[in-house]
């Protein structure tokens, strides 16, 4: 007898409601894939136990996807299944028994990475591309076409032979993760909302009603597969290399296989789990599909996954963990951000003993408190977060955390934009706000300058070497040779770093002065209109207005930084130093 009643199910179905409402309709997961599927299927069995209790609002009668507004709905000449899931050999077994049973006979199978982004479905007649569709329900989704065309890859005619007069083909928009970083670097830096994972990201992308702010998110498309069973290809494997062939962004060689059994698929699922944290995407695991097209035909589908393929998801790089402060880091921008001091916990190969809580906003939606034991995950991306908290575990007595009123560097009353999340220190001369502009400064994404990462800079600026960014420039092997810790080789590689910075490219010198809400792909826009660094102080409103992708707040903050004269003589200092 299940100890579960009606009234559990049903508040089990409003809670997956809601968790389809923040991840479909915000972009905001309030908790992880692996704990929905497992809500999913403790609904699923409490249906086969109890049919008599299945509601309409069941998740499992519904549909997921919602439309968005301001998008016409098409209907999808093939209908977009969703796979099954599976996560263990055991049922990666059961699979292959059920596909053999079906068939009676054994079959191959195409194991490949399943990305983690959105799925779509682009149509293209004679050669040219139509239209781009979401999943939506499967049956019709919303006309992205325009927002497709903004992505990189996507080929508007295709390549070479054997060019059906109709043709769909089905793939996943993702954002790589390093644009994932850099943008969200620049949206917790504007105070804005940051995204929770790329998978967010690019939704929410997609879904942007102007095509040029989708250009703007650099998004990408990989394509596995085509819609029509009805063309000459007889394998899986085939159908990667001629969609390739057609100009399509496919999956290389070494991210699919071909294998027969449940031994072979795991050791290639295993091969791909260790690489995942170096990939430049996210994946979620593999998917695994019968090789043969034909089998497809006689496999078929249930209404809503088809038997010829099943994902095997990788259980999500979670561990548990208690908060036991929250402290709050003072951004270069001056952004308050609260940051988890967690008790020490292992994870995927790192010790974690913080995660960065975003802002205030999140830590209500998310109700956390010092005390409380919380889910901790590591995306594809190394910074771990907090996923939600283990709420039968919290003690009574936990207060609801708040903001402090005063920067806790410097003391000064921050301050809280209309609109905005973000909490800021307004004093520039704030020494958190200055630390953090010159590790900026001397960063991978800005001068990539090798050698000097947070530690090196903090020593530098603690023993007076470095008071402003030329100062870099002006080290020199004796005053380095005064500092703990300097030997003479780590002298040399810090040395030939900063000269070798030297040689950065203009975006990037832009990106590292640090102007406010100038992100790199704003610096690459300035870059293109200047023929040198001398030009940008030349700079109007006006003319950076005429630049496609620069705004009134972007211009202004750009002209502003120009109008101090100590800016305009360090960027000189740094020219004279080469
Ligand atoms: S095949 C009937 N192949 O995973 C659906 N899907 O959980 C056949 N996905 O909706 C899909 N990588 O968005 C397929 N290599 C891959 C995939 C892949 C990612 C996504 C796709 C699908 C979802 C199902």
């Amino acid at each position: 007898m299940s100890k579960f009643t009606k009234e559990d199910y049903l508040k089990l179905i409003h809670d997956i409601a809601k968790y389809d409402e923040y991840y479909y309709q915000h972009h905001k997961p309030l908790i992880s894939d692996f704990t929905y599927d497992q809500l999913l299927k403790q609904v699923e069995d409490l249906e086969k136990q109890h049919p008599e209790w299945i509601a309409a609002s069941s998740p499992t009668q519904d549909v997921r996807e919602r439309p968005t507004k301001g998008f016409v709905q098409v209907a999808h000449e093939v209908p977009m299944l969703s796979l099954a899931n599976s996560y263990s050999y055991e049922e990666i077994e059961d699979f292959i028994k059920r596909v053999h049973k079906l068939l009676g006979r054994s079959a191959s199978f195409c194991a490949e990475l399943k990305m983690d982004g959105i799925a779509v479905s682009l149509r293209y007649e004679k050669g040219l591309f139509v239209r781009g569709l979401t999943r939506g329900d499967g049956k019709e989704g919303d006309d992205i076409t325009r927002n497709i065309m903004t992505i990189k890859g996507v080929p508007s005619k295709l390549h070479g032979e054997h060019i059906p007069a109709i043709l769909e083909v089905r793939g996943e928009v993702y954002m790589p993760k390093e644009v994932f970083m850099q943008l969200n670097l620049a949206k917790e830096e504007a105070g804005e909302d940051v995204w929770a994972n790329p998978r967010n990201a690019a939704a929410g992308s997609l879904k942007l009603l102007d095509p040029e702010e989708v250009r703007k998110r650099h998004l990408e498309i990989m394509v596995y597969g085509i819609a029509q069973q009805e063309t000459f290809l007889t394998t899986q494997s085939e159908v990667h290399v001629q969609l390739q062939k057609w100009g399509f962004p496919t999956l290389s060689s070494e991210y699919r296989t071909e294998c027969i059994d449940a031994d072979e698929l795991l050791t290639f699922a295993q091969k791909i789990e260790s690489k995942r944290a170096t990939l430049p995407f996210e994946i979620d695991g593999m998917v695994i599909k019968v090789n043969c097209l034909k089998d497809w035909d006689l496999l078929g589908t249930t209404a809503k996954s088809p038997r010829w393929a099943i994902a095997y998801k990788f259980s999500a790089l979670q561990a548990t963990t208690v908060i036991e402060d929250i402290t709050v880091q003072v951004g270069r921008t001056g952004v308050l951000t609260p940051v988890a001091e967690l008790k020490p916990v292992f994870l995927a190969g790192s010790t974690i003993s913080r995660a960065s809580l975003h802002n205030e906003e999140e830590i209500q939606r998310k109700d956390i408190r010092i005390g409380d034991h919380v889910i901790i995950e590591k995306g594809g991306d190394v910074i771990p977060k907090v996923v939600n908290v283990d709420f039968s575990q919290r003690p009574s007595h936990l207060i609801v955390w708040k903001m402090p009123t005063r920067c806790p560097i410097c003391e000064t009353l921050v301050v809280k934009k209309e609109g905005e999340v973000a909490v800021r220190c307004p004093n520039v001369k704030c020494l958190a706000q200055s630390q953090r502009r010159f590790i900026f400064f001397a960063s991978k994404q800005a001068m990539d300058i090798d050698h000097l990462g947070e530690k090196v800079m903090l020593k530098l600026i603690e023993h007076g070497l470095v008071k402003d960014f030329s100062d870099i420039y002006r080290l020199t092997a004796e005053q380095l040779a005064t500092l703990e810790g300097f030997q003479e080789k780590s002298i040399q590689n810090l040395l030939s770093s900063i000269e070798a910075s030297k040689q950065v490219i203009l975006p990037k010198f832009i990106l590292a002065l640090g102007i406010a809400h100038v992100g790199i792909g704003t610096a690459e826009l300035i870059a293109e209109c200047v023929k040198g660094v001398e030009d940008l102080q030349h700079l109007t409103v006006d003319r950076l207005l005429q630049i496609e992708g620069i705004g009134d707040k972007v211009a202004h903050s750009f002209v502003e930084y120009f109008q101090n004269q100590s800016h305009i003589h360090e960027i000189e200092e740094l020219i004279k130093l080469g």
